[in-house]
């Protein structure tokens, strides 16, 4: 931005129809421009022009602020008087003019579908609800703004005052005021898949689990159904999401995954044969992996390696951990199977980072001496610290996606965040 100083500018006070200052606010925010320079550019070309453009419905019109170069307004105020409209007149069509000339940015999309393996053996820890919550952070509308918290105070972690003498240890400041900025949804084409049989995933979402004795995604990766796999995938309906965020619900007869793919062929890449004829149809496919460490879970790993013509870090594993004790050794054996199919396939396996769920500072320093543990590992790095909040627990309880039940709440704006992080 080639914005003048804050001093070579003056604040002037007009008026603005309120839809166009809310077209205003959602196309600055999704060019990444100020108000203030899209107001001035909006004038310059108004003056530019060689008559007046049409006249635009300015009823309505309410107080509007902003900051120009010293002097635009003065001119503005002349031409507008030499066009014979009024300055809220002039400055309206400016603002028009502004957005013809501005157009919304296209979505961009990957080349290759974005595969991210949420993952963890350890049950309870957010898999699910860190993989619907991201999903429906991808999805959301890109022609509306949603408050996210940028991702700054990652970084702020500051000697913990009761921390044992003699030990090190850090805390992480949920003092610290939360830095929010609205931003345009991200827009992308979603596919959530409920790998497992227990169909948490489905059911939080409202959703029916698929009947047993019918097709199943297990059947698709024993290679045995009689449908086609996009048969199975449902809409999670909500303005919000248009028709963006889809479901492949669990079925029971997941429990036998493993028990299936003993007698199948590659079986790794059971997962990559089921999903490859929809993969066409999204821009990410999150995979809800089950707590376990089973031929199932070689499969995802297998499902989220880099492919050839992939950009490290697009697809990959995410490891969803809390700040206690138990979680470590449960990621010891998680990073083990995911180094050992690694090595022995010859595979690129990227980590997407570790999101230390359900944090809460005050439980004191186990809980933040386990954080900086996280911390402290830094490949993979923590990418998002989420924090224990009844809305995630009370959108479960309801059966409503998080993003419909509290999407301003602080849980909805952590993983909009995530999101972004993992872009
Ligand atoms: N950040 C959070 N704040 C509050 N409750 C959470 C949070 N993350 C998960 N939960 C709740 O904890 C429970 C376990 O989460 P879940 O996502 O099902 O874990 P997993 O898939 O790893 O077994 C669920 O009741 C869920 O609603
Ligand atoms: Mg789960």
């Amino acid at each position: 931005m080639t914005s003048p100083s804050q001093s070579d500018r003056e604040k002037v006070v007009s008026k603005l129809p309120p839809w166009l200052r809310q077209e205003l606010k959602i196309r600055t925010a999704q060019l990444r421009v100020d108000i203030q320079d899209a107001v001035h550019q909006g004038i310059a070309h108004w003056s530019a022009l060689a008559s007046a453009p049409s006249p635009v419905d300015t009823s309505g019109a309410e107080s509007f602020s902003t900051w120009l170069p010293i002097g635009q307004w003065e001119s503005f105020r002349a031409a507008s008087k030499d066009r014979g409209v009024s300055l809220i007149q002039g400055l309206a069509q400016a603002v028009h003019l502004w957005l013809e000339m501005n157009p919304a940015p296209t979505v961009k999309r990957p080349s290759v579908v974005r595969r991210i393996v949420v993952c963890n053996q350890k049950g309870g820890v957010g898999k699910t609800a860190i993989t619907a919550g991201t999903a429906e952070a991808l999805a959301e509308d890109p022609s509306t703004l949603h408050p996210v918290r940028v991702a700054r105070q990652l970084a702020r972690l500051s000697p913990a005052s009761d921390e044992p003498t003699g030990e090190r240890g850090a805390s992480y400041s949920e003092t610290t005021p939360v830095d929010l900025e609205d931003l345009p949804g991200l827009g992308m084409r979603v596919l959530l898949v409920d790998f497992d049989p227990q169909g948490h995933l489905t059911k939080q979402l409202g959703q029916q689990p698929l009947p047993i004795g019918g097709d199943s995604l297990t059947c698709h990766m024993a290679g045995e159904a009689k449908g086609p796999l996009t048969d199975l995938i449902v809409p999670v309906p909500d303005d919000r999401f248009g028709d963006r965020l889809h479901l492949l619900p669990a079925c029971t007869d997941a429990f036998l995954l493993d028990v299936r793919l003993s007698t199948v062929r590659a079986r790794e890449a059971a997962l990559e044969r089921a999903l490859a004829p929809v993969e066409a149809d999204y821009d990410v496919i999150l995979i809800d992996c089950p707590p376990s460490l089973g031929l199932s879970m070689d499969a995802a790993i297998y499902y989220g390696r880099r492919r050839d013509t992939e950009q490290p870090g697009a697809s990959g594993a995410l490891i969803v951990v809390q700040a206690e004790d138990s979680s470590a050794d449960a990621y010891d054996l998680l990073t083990s199977q995911i180094n050992d199919l690694r090595d022995d396939l010859s595979l690129d396996i990227d980590y997407l980072g570790l999101v230390v769920n359900l944090y809460d500072g005050r439980r004191g320093y186990i809980a933040t001496s386990s954080l900086q543990a996280w911390m402290d590992i830094k490949d993979p790095r923590v990418v998002a610290i989420v924090p224990d909040l009844k809305e995630q627990r009370e959108a479960v309880r309801v059966k409503q996606p998080l993003f419909v039940y509290a999407p301003k709440g602080d849980q909805a704006v952590a993983l909009r965040a995530l999101a972004r992080e993992i872009s």
